[in-house]
This record gives structure tokens, sequence and C-alpha cells, in this order.
């Protein structure tokens, strides 16, 4: 069995905060596009968090490559200050539709990050407690800039899902199994029918 880790790791971005505007910072999304692409070629999956300067990100994937990524994040000037939260075994993925899931700040994180009397996104300051629910809110929220085709195309083939795992919704097949067995329902009765009437001698 392949010998899989995850590593939640905080940081903080290099270039300025942009003052908040519609989509996403442009630093990040470069960083996004490398990460999805790269993730998927080597297997590994996470989430990333930009929030308020700082990032949050968690990475999965076979331990040799999660570490030979953490080695190049290290050097990456983009951001620094880069502090490890947690770094475990784990028996499978937590983000197997996600070669890089990113997530927005929204109004649950806010609202978190004000239950815990936090103004900013701050995760130098958070305790063990709440980096775990940040992780259980980041896993549930949808990603809005990867649409669930791309997604699940991207989906390394031999990932395992977890029953916890926020699946995006699939976009519905058309049912048309109902109407072709009503319509053979329908021709059958017809036959019967024209049957009946050539047995009574009726036409
Ligand atoms: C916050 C942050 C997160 C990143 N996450 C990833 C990642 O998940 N995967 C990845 O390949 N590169 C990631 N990068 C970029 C790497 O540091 C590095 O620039 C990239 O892997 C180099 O890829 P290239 O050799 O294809 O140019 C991240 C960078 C930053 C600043």
């Amino acid at each position: 069995m392949t010998d899989l880790i995850r590593i939640v790791y905080i940081s903080r971005a290099t270039f300025p905060i942009t003052p908040d505007s519609d989509g996403i910072e442009p630093n990040v999304a470069r960083i996004l596009s490398t990460s999805r692409t790269n993730n998927r070629k080597n297997g590994l999956v996470g989430m990333l968090y930009y929030g308020d300067g700082c990032f949050f990100q968690c990475l999965e994937g076979e331990t040799a490559k999660v570490q030979a990524l953490y080695r190049t994040l290290l050097k990456d000037p983009r951001h620094t200050d880069l502090k490890v939260l947690a770094s475990e075994p784990i028996k499978r993925l937590s983000f197997p539709d996600w070669s890089m899931k990113y997530v927005p700040v929204d109004e649950h994180m806010l609202k978190l990050l004000e239950e815990h009397g936090f103004e900013t996104f701050d995760p130098y300051r958070f305790d063990h407690h709440l980096v775990e629910r940040v992780m259980q809110l980041l896993q549930g929220v949808p990603d809005p800039t990867a649409p669930v085709v791309e997604a699940r195309a991207s989906a390394p083939a031999r990932t395992v899902l977890s029953v916890t795992d926020p699946l995006p919704e699939a976009p519905q097949a058309p049912d048309n199994t109902a109407r072709i067995s009503l319509a053979i329902s329908f021709i059958a009765l017809v036959i019967s029918l024209i049957a009946l009437l050539v047995s009574l001698d009726l036409v």
C-alpha cells in the first residue's frame, strides 16, 4: 500500500494585500494554476486558503512527494515564515477531487474567527482546536474556481473516497429510462389490443 501523508502548514504572503476586489488575487491565481498542473502530475491533492495576507495549505499524497514539494515551498519567495501545524500519516486522501482546492474567504470563516475572538485570519495564533475547525470548514466549502467537471477529470485515478468528503454536485444526466420503458409498455399494450381484436374477428 502507498505510504500517504498529510501536512498542514501556514505562511505569510510576501506580496501586498490587495483591497477587497471581485475575484481571486492574481498572485494566488498563478500559484493555484501551477499547483493544479504539478499536483495532478504527482498524484498530490490538497487545499489552499488565502486570507489577510496569510496562507493555510493542506497537502496530501505520497510521503516522498509531499516532502519534496514542501522543500520547494520553503524556497518560494512569494511567501515566508512557513510553519508546519500538522504532519501525519493518513489512510486515504481527504481531497480526492481536488489537485488543489481553493477556498475563498467567506462568511462561515469570518463567523468562526469572530467566535474565537479573531478580527483577521491569523493562523499563527490558532490553537489545535481552531486548526481542526478551520480544516473541517475548508473541507465543506465548495471551490468556486474549479468547475466540477474539471475537478473530477483531474482526480488521481487511484484515490479512495472518504465518507466525509464533500463532493461537489455532479451534473444530472437526463433520465430517459423511465420514458423508454413507458413507450415499450404502450407499444406492447397496442399490440395486445390488436391481437385481441384479430382473435375476436373484429378486424
Ligand atoms: C502558498 C503557496 C502554495 C503552493 N502550493 C503548491 C502546490 O501545491 N504544488 C506545487 O506544485 N506548487 C505549489 N506552489 C509553487 C511552488 O512553490 C513552486 O513555485 C512550483 O512548484 C514550481 O513549479 P514549476 O517548477 O512547474 O515552475 C505554491 C507556492 C506558494 C507560495
